[in-house]
């Protein structure tokens, strides 16, 4: 939408041009003709209010494009093992310390590999309250690992998954885990899957099977190998300089700092002091922290972050965009405000709307 005209965009959104430049002013905005190039922002201003829904495509068009980290999704049924999958990988220990060892928010992090390669993960929680959440975890990641128990085989969150992860598009390596449990039968795993129409690597097809036990820390060399392998033939590439766009993986109120927000950066730089707006949300970044809690300036593709200066909570999913002005950015973020009110609405009246999300 970048560099639309008003006549264009009368054209797209089947409006007439009076009824666009209406809005204009009705929203504070200055345009001299109707063939003058509209920004980005403007145009998703105009838009909203009359109604239309507009995606933001961002143009990589000249820029340089360089190598970047896959972003690892670990889906798959509660309790199969993906937060003991984790933490095994960066030999930690999360899920111990986690309220009754049951995940209720996207996680992330950064796993060095010692072949110098990085992978950036992000934990979802398996209970069938989150569905929402694996949507929008599906919908950010290159790579989807399937965590399935060996022991318990599949079971409906995992059908779950994998239909997020096809919906996304979003390739999946299989990692069947607890193989150290007497009860493990990973060839059953492997039957149910090939059921479910996955296409299993030695079945023929192109999805990677790994065997591990998080337990026991066997089998993470493969999975590690496998993810890499995976990333390699997607040679996943990001324009690093200029403008970012990033996604929220996560949001949670501090006390004393505020709505804490986690990202990750799809492509460019996010900068500190920039004025951004978050789904329908919008603040000043105040702070960028690494997931150490290490302060920094700035935030490269496929690296998690956390931002401190926003105004309120954004959902996970929601995408930051970074504009001008914080006049624009309050107004960006008030047009949106209405527009999801006024759908949201709609919805109750079709009788479409879903329960309250859970959000951490
Ligand atoms: P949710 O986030 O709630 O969906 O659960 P999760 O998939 O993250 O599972 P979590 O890592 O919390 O592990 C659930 C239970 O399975 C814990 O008691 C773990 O100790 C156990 N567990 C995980 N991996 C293994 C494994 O490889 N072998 C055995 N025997 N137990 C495991
Ligand atoms: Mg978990």
């Amino acid at each position: 939408f970048e560099g639309m005209t008003l006549v264009e965009l009368a054209k797209r959104t089947g409006k007439l041009v009076p009824t666009l430049q209406n809005i204009l002013v009705n929203v504070g905005e200055k345009v001299d003709s109707e063939f003058d190039s509209l920004s980005i922002d403007v145009v998703e201003l105009i838009a909203m209010e009359a109604g239309v829904n507009v995606r933001r495509q961002h143009s990589n068009e000249g820029a340089e494009i360089h190598p970047r980290p896959p972003v690892v999704t670990v889906m798959g049924h509660v309790d199969h093992g993906k937060t003991s999958l984790l933490d095994a990988l960066r030999q930690t220990s999360v899920a111990a310390r986690e309220a009754g060892g049951i995940t209720q928010h996207l996680g992330a992090f950064v796993v060095a590999m010692p072949s110098g390669a990085s992978i950036t993960f992000l934990d979802t929680p398996g209970h069938a309250a989150f569905s929402a959440m694996r949507a929008r975890g599906a919908a950010v990641t290159d790579i989807v690992v399937l965590v399935v128990a060996a022991d318990d085989g599949v079971m409906p969150q995992t059908l779950e998954a994998i239909s997020h992860a096809k919906a996304a598009n979003v390739p999946i390596v299989v990692a069947i885990n607890k193989c150290d449990k007497p009860a493990a039968d990973p060839e059953r795993v492997k039957f149910q899957l090939a059921s479910e129409g996955l296409l299993l690597e030695d079945m023929g097809g192109d999805v990677q099977v790994v065997y591990v036990s998080a337990l026991k820390k066997t089998g993470l060399d493969d999975l590690e190998e496998a993810l890499l392998l995976q990333a390699e033939m997607m040679e996943l590439k990001a324009r690093v300089d200029g403008t970012a766009q990033a996604y929220v993986v996560e949001a949670r109120l501090d006390r004393g700092r505020g709505p804490l927000t986690t990202a990750i950066v799809k492509a460019g730089t996010l900068v500190c002091g920039q004025i951004v707006v978050v789904g329908s949300q919008w603040g000043k970044i105040r702070a960028i922290r690494d997931i150490s809690g290490k302060s920094m300036d700035k935030a490269k593709p496929a690296m998690p972050v956390e931002i401190e200066g926003l105004k309120g909570l954004p959902m996970a999913g929601d995408d930051i965009v970074v504009v001008e002005s914080e006049e624009r950015a309050r107004m960006l973020s008030e047009g949106r405000k209405k527009k999801f009110e006024k759908d949201r609405l709609q919805r109750i009246s079709e009788g479409r709307e879903e329960a309250p999300e859970e959000q951490s």
